[in-house]
């Protein structure tokens, strides 16, 4: 329909002077090649700007599920900066894509319309100054001008949706301000420092205490998550929680790691109340291996180091071999650069609960929080878990979370938990003497446990 158009106002054109005409239709190469010179650019922008969005959709599946352990390694800022920095990003393509494109679209041939036009009425103005040509036939032609140029720019138009690929990056950001929890209070040295030399010149590190007083909790809808719980864990205990499932043993590491305030009683790390201390500095003394692991779809090296910035590769391998897994990473090809997937769904439930300790202990904490994963592991893999385990909670304090009662064999006191409360505290053999529910326990599993005396 605009070729028929376009023949027609050309012909009528070339009636009125075929010169002229010639000369309008270099608008018609010039905007083709001005076009093509610019696609390649305007093509980069676009991938630029759709790799930036799919690294930035990425990171929101990533984050939801990681909040946990983003808290636990007092990384709020780090990722915060993370996304700001996406966010920088994101604006600086998007604003370099968009306004490239309505340059492309508006600008280009707007120009070519006008260089055209010049070129015509500057001939034409010779033309009629030799006499080949009359003001009326100008005018006329220029009233045909527009109409040619108008099919061109349809011809040639560009349009580039960038609006609907945006994404509203300003909920996102309110997101953030939301999730951020109270910050101020009491801090505890850092643990990282609390390391005391033996005479032997051995590194240790004093534990922390621990104490639940009459603690209470409820996730408020009607469920019991906590009942009155008061324990104490002295500096380098290694307690045990065991209990059946829903009992509330996961309530009580959230508790400890302020992700739940109790509503009645009171917790305190080194004699100092959870209510009083800074969750940072709270945070800071625990490495946490929780039930339900989270890893970044990152290289092992990031991951056992997050959140830190600077690669202080001693350390990191320090940790992976306290927690019994640098050897496995080193026989990987990549090594400790190897990326493990999202979610760590690339390595198996043993390797994840290394990694996970590796992690931990990069942190050097005062206090080790172990929540047991539930899924079954082979007898040597939880060997080689138990005595990872074993080996990091030297000169530690260890609260240990154990679905597997061998884990928590050498415990010195072991709690044992049913619908929230404490129902038996105390060693190995005492819990076993008593026959409540540990003794239950024990003899449910006792097929892959040394055998004691009943
Ligand atoms: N976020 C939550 N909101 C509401 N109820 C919860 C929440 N988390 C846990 N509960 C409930 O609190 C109770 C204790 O849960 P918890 O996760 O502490 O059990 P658990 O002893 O760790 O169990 P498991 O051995 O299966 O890990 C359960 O009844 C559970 O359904
Ligand atoms: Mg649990």
């Amino acid at each position: 329909m605009s070729a028929i158009l376009l023949l027609g106002t050309l012909a009528a054109m070339t009636a009125l002077h075929w010169r002229l005409t010639l000369l309008t239709l270099i608008a018609f190469p010039l905007s083709l090649l001005l076009t093509r010179k610019t696609r390649n650019h305007s093509q980069r922008l676009d991938r630029d700007f759709s790799s930036i969005l799919e690294a930035g959709q990425s990171y929101l599946t990533e984050f939801f599920p990681g909040m946990r352990t983003i808290r636990a390694f007092n990384a709020e800022r780090h990722e915060e900066a993370r996304w700001q920095d996406w966010l920088v990003r994101h604006r600086s393509i998007r604003a370099k894509a968009m306004a490239f494109h309505e340059m492309i679209r508006i600008v280009l041939p707007e120009t070519v319309n006008y260089v055209a036009a010049g070129l015509v009425f500057g001939y034409g103005a010779l033309e009629i100054v030799q006499g080949r040509l009359t003001i009326g036939s100008l005018v006329a032609f220029a009233a045909y001008l527009p109409r040619a140029y108008a099919v061109l720019q349809s011809l040639l138009g560009t349009q580039v949706n960038l609006q609907e690929a945006r994404v509203n990056a300003e909920k996102v950001d309110a997101l953030f301000a939301l999730s951020r929890e109270p910050s101020g209070g009491r801090v505890l040295p850092p643990s990282g420092t609390s390391r005391v030399r033996s005479a032997a010149g051995a590194t240790s590190y004093a534990g922390a205490a621990l104490a639940f007083n009459n603690v209470s909790f409820d996730y408020g809808r009607g469920d019991f998550g906590a009942r009155d719980l008061t324990f104490r864990v002295e500096p380098g205990e290694f307690v045990g929680i065991v209990g059946p499932s829903g009992a509330g043993k996961s309530t009580i590491i959230d508790l400890i790691m302020g992700f739940y305030a109790p509503q009645s009683g009171s917790i305190a790390l080194d004699g100092i109340d959870l209510q009083e201390l800074s969750l940072t500095s709270l945070r800071d003394q625990i490495g946490l291996v929780s039930q339900d692991l989270f890893f970044w779809n990152d290289s092992i090296r990031r991951n056992i180091n997050y959140p830190r910035a600077e690669d202080d590769s001693g350390a990191i391998s320090e940790a992976a071999r306290a927690a019994q897994i640098d050897e496995f990473i080193t026989s990987l090809p990549l090594e400790y650069r190897t990326v493990i997937g999202e979610r760590g769904l690339t390595l198996s439930g043993g390797e994840r609960q290394r990694l996970a300790i590796a992690r931990a202990l990069r942190k050097h904490p005062k206090l080790l929080l172990l929540d047991e994963a539930t899924s079954a592991l082979d007898a040597l893999t939880e060997l080689k878990v138990r005595d990872a385990f074993e080996k990091a909670r030297a000169g530690r304090t260890a609260v240990v979370v154990a679905h597997r009662l061998s884990t928590i064999l050498n415990a010195d006191r072991i709690l044992v938990i049913d619908q929230g409360r404490i129902v038996e505290i105390g060693s190995r053999d005492e819990l076993l003497t008593r026959r409540g529910l540990f003794h239950d326990l024990y003899k449910a599993q006792s097929f892959d446990l040394p055998a004691i005396a009943l």
